[in-house]
């Protein structure tokens, strides 16, 4: 069983989507064994209680310093002893500390096909650009905002006159299939990270079999 463990800042539907496909038996090796949020209340947390996973809340709000914060939240991510880290959803850079306790083995979720749009409001981005197709990327974090070696994309098409709303609703519906394959190929053993040829940057093959 792979232990994964969520970091969400909000509504959690990439989050809710990950647990239906465990329960379901899609992603059938996998255990979801914590949730960590960086505020109270969110949709999120409501999910991971429903489905009896563990909850630390860790408000950023509430730390006098960014490296309080983020001691904290290593500490936690720490007590969960995750085989894989999935970000779904939260709004916060990880520093290098936090990426390299976990060495290839946080995953992302990003509303853009990478290495187009990223950041904060990448829908927004891509609707401002006048972009006719989108999509969205799963990703191992490394360093960097949103660089790290890429696992899967799916690209969407944006209809024309489409608002940043139907552009956002039109990606998540897509983000949430794609996050669940990229977990079900990590935990099948699939993901085969690698320095491309100019050893430049990492990026990932998928194994066949
Ligand atoms: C998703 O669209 C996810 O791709 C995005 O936040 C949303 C969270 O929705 N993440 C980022 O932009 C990360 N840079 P959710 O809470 O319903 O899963």
């Amino acid at each position: 069983m792979y232990r994964l463990l969520a970091l969400a800042s909000g509504r959690g539907s990439n989050f809710l989507a990950i647990l239906n496909a465990i329960e379901s038996g899609e992603i059938p090796n996998a255990k979801m064994v914590g949730l960590i949020t960086d505020r109270e209340n969110t949709g999120a947390e409501e999910h991971a209680k429903k489905y009896q996973v563990p909850v630390k809340v860790i408000p950023f709000k509430n730390y006098p310093t960014k490296d309080d914060f983020y001691q904290d939240l290593l500490l936690a991510a720490k007590s969960f002893e995750p085989d894989l880290i999935l970000g779904a959803g939260f709004m916060r850079i990880l520093p290098p500390e936090f990426i390299r306790s976990f060495p290839d083995r946080i995953m992302n979720i990003h509303p853009s096909l990478l290495p187009a749009f990223p950041g904060m409001n990448a829908q927004k981005q891509a609707y401002e650009y006048g972009v006719k197709v989108s999509g969205c990327t799963v990703h191992f974090m490394d360093e960097g905002v949103d660089t790290g070696p890429i696992i899967l994309q799916k690209a969407v098409e944006i209809p024309e006159g489409s608002s940043v709303e139907e552009i956002t609703q039109l990606i998540l519906k897509e983000e949430h299939q794609l996050y669940i394959k990229a977990i079900k190929l990590f935990c099948e053993n699939k993901l085969v990270i690698e320095y491309n040829t100019s050893k430049t940057r990492k990026i990932v093959r998928i194994k066949s079999s």
